[in-house]
């Protein structure tokens, strides 16, 4: 299930694939006596595996259930990642009783898309695999979840396919409860229940993130640079500063609690990651985000591609604020940052696209809603509000088609919505040089996304689209 995975993940983590005692090459050992005698043979083999740098356990299915009992009995520097599993709690039972027919189960496996083709063909393969199967639900038929009242010591990673006939009737935040913490989900699109091989490469993608945020939530990660770095090491410590500052993973504020995040406590996963709404912080974007920018710009500056830095949607202005403080750490004084915004917050779309409308994000421009001055104050707090930084305030239809902006070498992307999004890229795309970048920040959400793809495709775009963090991408013009 997991060969290709030490390709996958990289440096990120070493993988070693597990092999269940009666299974595979394993087969010879007897078979375990319940979940628990499972849990303890897996935790067994992580410490002998286990490095200097820690260990993360991930299971798929019912191997959720036995990676976070034994994740119970590891030392606490370590990651669990349960995949495709529903919170035990909830009832992961047994699906058939021993005297299931094996047509049955295997007529169940074909209905949700579970069934390799060249196993199904294998009378004798199957007739095995079949055994294994019902050997795995007998163990868990044995096993008696508790919810135990300590919290796991470790981060833990959700892995949910929205596809998936297996979990389809859950909660996937219900692992929370299981594990006595918050937890960080992350939804698979498609690919049935065996998501986690066939959309490996996603998958690796968040956990590769997710992984990194986790051992150390303060170090700040340069990723995607190519070429050399064009800074000398003061220059390189005030941006690694800044974009500490910037997101407040130095003290930690805690988030704003929303409609589909109700933390009230800072989490630096989710602050790393970009997830959060921070109560203070100067930016929502995460450290990774700001990494790409920062490599983004570096592109830009090393490689001369002509034109300014402008942001679409800019808050509190942390992003801004980090591309102006770029622009001084490399002495440039011939390009401008541009900050476009409301500063009231989103629009409230009555009649535009049906996603937008459904999305409703005017209603929480309490949150949404910063105004110029708050931004300005933001920008001087840093030292960094002078003659270099423009401000385009007003709706995007209104201030966009005649700004005057006239060249730009990175267009940066943060309205959320598809209205928000289309409007920056019609008026402001024609502006960006070849080898430019654009950087959507919501590529993560629907309605974005299809502004992205509808504009690329209306103007024949093909350049990749990069991902970013699972949340953002972007893409480098080449013509
Ligand atoms: C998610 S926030 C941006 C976050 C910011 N880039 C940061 O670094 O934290 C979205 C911003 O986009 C602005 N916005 C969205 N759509 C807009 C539109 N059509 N016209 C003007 N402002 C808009 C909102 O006022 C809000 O400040």
């Amino acid at each position: 299930m997991f060969r290709g995975w030490s390709a996958l993940m990289g440096d990120a983590a070493r993988v070693r694939p597990v092999e269940l005692a009666g299974k595979g090459a394993r087969a010879d050992e007897p078979a375990y006596a319940d979940v628990a005698d499972a849990a303890a043979d897996v935790a067994r083999l992580v410490r002998a595996e286990a490095g200097p740098g820690g260990w993360a356990l991930l299971g798929h299915s019912m191997g959720a259930v036995i990676a976070y009992e034994a994740a119970r009995l590891l030392p606490g520097d370590g990651h669990l990642v349960v995949s495709g599993c529903p919170p035990p709690q909830c009832g992961f039972g047994p699906r058939w009783r021993p005297d299931t027919p094996d047509q049955e189960i295997v007529d169940f496996l074909r209905s949700v898309g579970d069934l390799p083709e060249e196993l199904a063909r294998n009378t004798e393969a199957m007739a095995y695999y079949v055994g294994l199967l019902r050997a795995d639900e007998a163990l868990l038929a044995r096993h008696t979840v508790l919810v135990p009242d300590t919290p796991l010591g470790i981060p833990v990673t959700v892995l949910w396919g929205d596809d998936d006939p297996v979990t389809k009737e859950h909660d996937p935040e219900r692992w929370r409860e299981t594990v006595g913490r918050p937890v960080s989900v992350h939804t698979v699109s498609g690919a049935g229940h065996q998501f986690i091989t066939r959309r490996a490469q996603d998958c690796a993608r968040v956990l590769r993130t997710e992984l990194a945020v986790r051992r150390d939530p303060h170090e700040t990660r340069r990723t995607g640079v190519d070429g050399d770095l064009l800074m000398n090491t003061g220059a390189q410590m005030y941006l690694d500063l800044m974009k500490k500052v910037l997101t407040n993973v130095v003290y930690e504020d805690p988030p704003i609690p929303s409609a589909w995040a109700s933390d009230t406590a800072y989490d630096h996963i989710n602050r790393g990651a970009g997830l959060d709404w921070p109560s203070t912080a100067h930016t929502m974007v995460g450290l990774r985000r700001l990494d790409n920018l920062q490599d983004c710009v570096e592109r830009i500056l090393r490689d001369d591609i002509p034109g300014d830095l402008l942001e679409t949607g800019v808050w509190r202005g942390g992003t801004c604020i980090f591309m102006r403080g770029m622009l001084r750490a490399y002495e440039v004084a011939d390009r401008r940052v541009w900050c476009a915004d409301s500063f009231q917050g989103m629009p409230e779309v009555v009649a535009g696209h049906p996603g937008d409308v459904e999305l409703g994000t005017h209603e929480f421009n309490d949150v949404m809603g910063v105004s110029l001055d708050t931004v300005k104050r933001n920008f001087e707090t840093y030292g960094l509000l002078d003659d270099q930084v423009r401000f385009l305030p007003g709706w995007f239809r209104d201030t966009l088609p005649t700004a005057p902006v006239r060249r730009l070498a990175l267009l940066r992307l943060d309205g959320d919505l598809y209205e928000s999004t289309m409007d920056a890229l019609v008026h402001l795309y024609p502006k960006l040089s070849v080898g430019g970048f654009v950087i959507v920040d919501d590529y993560l959400i629907d309605v974005c996304r299809e502004a992205v793809h509808d504009f690329r495709h209306q103007h024949g775009i093909h350049d990749e689209i990069q991902d970013i963090d699972g949340y953002g991408a972007f893409w480098r013009r080449t013509s």
